[in-house]
């Protein structure tokens, strides 16, 4: 088994105007829609949620980027997940108006949040819920204590997680030097890398999980070919409020 490694990614570090970090965040899609995120965060959302009909979802994604991603499913979910609402939390304000207004137009009032998400995990003064918490290509970035802080926020907040991250395998992180051939620029190329052998396998986050068993069902497990996926959603979900 590859040996976790956590390395700062170069993206993390350029000015969200950076024509370097725009031209990474584009190389993301491309990534992202290789690997199947989309479907296999479908998949997970159905996993945590089940597929019977919630008006009034609410979700928060964190890490969320350009906040894109989630898009794919709000369009193809509107009828099972009617008037959802969703939160984009990102350390950089990178969300577009039209982002937004493309949520809008497929039934899903979306806003923004910018903040560094350990504070948000630490902030006592968070008062909001979700019914769902989504991650993709992000819980990657943590270890040890903070990611124990990261989870235990998600924990007291939510009623699920669901998270979409490398694995780290010798297969993805063959595939990962060969992200060049998507187009992307070294900075993609780079942090490709990076994030395979930061990612995870086994039961790694399920391992990180501060939350007591009994209240939490926990799945974790590969989905496509380079995919790590974390499920957990607590047993009696907190009533509506
Ligand atoms: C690899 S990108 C993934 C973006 C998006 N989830 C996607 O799949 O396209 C990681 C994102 O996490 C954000 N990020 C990194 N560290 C963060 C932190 N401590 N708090 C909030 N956002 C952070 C970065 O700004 C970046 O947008």
């Amino acid at each position: 088994m590859l040996t976790r490694v956590l390395e700062p990614e170069t993206l993390d570090h350029l000015a969200p105007d950076d024509p370097v970090a725009q031209r990474s965040r584009r190389d993301l899609r491309r990534v992202n829609a290789f690997m199947g995120a989309r479907r296999i965060l479908a998949r997970a959302l159905t996993r945590a949620l089940g597929t019977e009909r919630r008006a009034g979802l609410r979700v928060l994604e964190l890490g969320c980027g350009d906040g894109r991603l989630l898009l794919g499913v709000a369009r193809r979910c509107g009828e099972r997940w009617p008037g959802a609402s969703i939160d984009l939390l990102d350390r950089q304000p990178i969300v577009e108006p039209e982002t937004i207004a493309a949520y809008a137009a497929a039934g899903w009032q979306a806003r923004t949040l910018v903040a560094d998400v350990l504070d948000w995990a630490d902030d006592e003064r968070v008062g909001a819920r979700w019914d769902v918490i989504v991650a993709n290509l992000f819980l990657h970035h943590f270890d040890g204590e903070a990611m124990q802080r990261l989870l235990a926020g998600c924990a007291r907040r939510a009623d699920a997680l669901v998270a979409c991250e490398p694995r780290r395998s010798r297969f993805a992180l063959a595939a990962s030097h060969l992200i060049v051939f998507l187009g992307a620029n070294a900075v993609t190329r780079r942090d490709g890398v990076l994030s395979v052998r930061a990612g995870f396998v086994g039961r790694e986050l399920g391992a990180a999980w501060p939350a007591a068993d009994a209240d939490w069902r926990i799945e974790e497990y590969e989905d496509g070919a380079f995919s790590h996926c974390f499920v957990a959603a607590r047993v009696a979900p907190s009533p509506a409020p």
